[in-house]
Parts: C-alpha cells; structure tokens; sequence
C-alpha cells in the first residue's frame, strides 16, 4: 500500500462520479468526508453554469451545499431523484453496504431509496469480503432504548451473530443525536454473513429506526485506491 492517501483516494472517487452528473438532474447528496469532496466538487461545476437541485442527507450536507450555493430542492416536491451520489464505511463484492459511521443513515437510506440510481463513492480500504468489522449502526428510538437493544441482540444471536452493542456517544462525551432526534447503537458484529437475515429481523423491532445495512441500493461503486479507479456495478444501470 505504499503511496496509497486514503485522502487523495476520496477525491478521485468523488471526481469520478462527477462526470456521472449530467444538467437539469435532481441529485441526492450524501453526507461525511468522501460525499464532501463530491459536493465541493460539484459546488465548483454549479459555480460555472451546470444547472442541477439537490436534496442532502444530513443537515452538514445542507449547511456545505447551502454555502456553495448548490440550489436545494423542496424534497417533498421535486419527485423521484435521477442520482445519489454517497460514501459508504464498507461495501462488499456484492454492493451490499454497512453506513452510518456519520450518523446519517436515515436520511441516506430515504434518500436512496428515493433515488432510480444510488453510486457509491470511497477509498478501497471501505471494501471487505464480509461486512460487519465496521460496527454496524442502528438508529433508535431514545423510548425503550434498553428493550430495543435486547431485541437487536436476540436478532443477532438468531443470525448467530454476537457483539458489544454500544450506545454511540458524541465527541464531547454527550449521548450522539441524529438529524432526526434518535440515538444511535453500533453493533460490534465482527462479521455479518447473511445481511439479508440480520436486516429482515432488524427491520421487525418496532424501537429500531432504521439499520445502516444498504442492501440492494447501490447501483455501483467507485473506488479509489493505489491501482487507480475500480468499478463495481453498473453506473449506467437505470439511466
Ligand atoms: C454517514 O452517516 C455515513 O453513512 C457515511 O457515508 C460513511 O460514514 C462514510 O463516511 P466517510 O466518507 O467519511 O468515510
């Protein structure tokens, strides 16, 4: 891995799906630091002319793209979005996800699911054989908090999965708090085998909001590593 900047990394991916973006889309934005180099990049590009709107996942994202004066779209109105452009903490060969490392999945999983394409944008070291070695977040309702995390153990252990289920906590001590006023868990599964298996039972407790596992969203991938731009996927697919 010698000379491999996950920094410089971020921006070839984020440069890459730039040239995806055509005039007149209606964009999704997403949220941390590899999204970011998108929506600079694209600030750069409004800035010159290029005609888009756009809907963020994150009330960063809103306050970044606000500053570039990208125009935001009412997302309410605007329809089915043409194309999301978000990072990931790790995808596998099968373009299955694990996000919310930012704390934004909600948001992002409304958004992509709002999305005819969702691309993924990320420096290599996100891709792994098996999810899971990245902590997996769950959104929750703060009501039940204890309850719910039993029942996202039991659905783990029902998987034969088993892990530290913690409370996420904000830099300055205080307990996270999501653009949508929920808590966060991260799940240390280590390995997830069967996402499919832990999303379906994720999705049957009532207290858990949503779950970071992205399965069937992404479109492709692109990634950015020291043997230059990989693509996984179709990025055309959906057009
Ligand atoms: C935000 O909630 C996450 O889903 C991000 O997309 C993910 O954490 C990737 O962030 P980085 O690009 O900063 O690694």
């Amino acid at each position: 891995m010698h000379g491999f900047d996950p920094e410089i990394a971020k921006g070839q991916a984020a440069a890459a799906a730039l040239d995806l973006v055509r005039p007149g889309m209606r964009l999704g934005l997403g949220t941390g630091s590899t999204a970011a180099r998108f929506v600079a990049l694209l600030g750069t590009r409004v800035a010159q002319g290029l005609q888009v709107v756009a809907v963020p996942t994150s009330e960063a994202t809103r306050a970044q793209a606000a500053a570039l004066a990208i125009p935001l779209a009412n997302f309410n109105e605007i329809g089915e979005l043409d194309l999301t452009i978000d990072g990931a903490d790790e995808f596998d060969p099968k373009l299955r996800l694990i996000k919310g490392g930012g704390g934004a999945l909600l948001r992002e999983k409304i958004v992509a699911a709002a999305s005819r394409r969702m691309i993924v944008i990320a420096d290599s070291s996100k891709a792994v054989e098996t999810l899971g070695k990245f902590p997996l977040p769950v959104e929750v309702n703060r009501f039940g908090l204890a309850a719910t995390r039993r029942l996202i153990a039991k659905a783990a252990q029902a998987c034969g999965i088993d892990g530290p289920i913690e409370l996420r906590k904000a830099p300055n001590g205080e307990v996270f708090v999501s653009d949508g006023g929920n808590y966060i868990v991260d799940c240390a599964f280590s390995a997830i085998p069967v996402p499919e298996d832990l999303a379906a039972r994720l999705n049957a407790i009532p207290g858990a909001i949503e779950h970071g596992l992205f399965l069937s969203l992404a479109s492709a991938v692109i990634s950015a590593g020291p043997q230059g731009i990989a693509i996984l996927g179709n990025p055309d697919a959906g057009i």
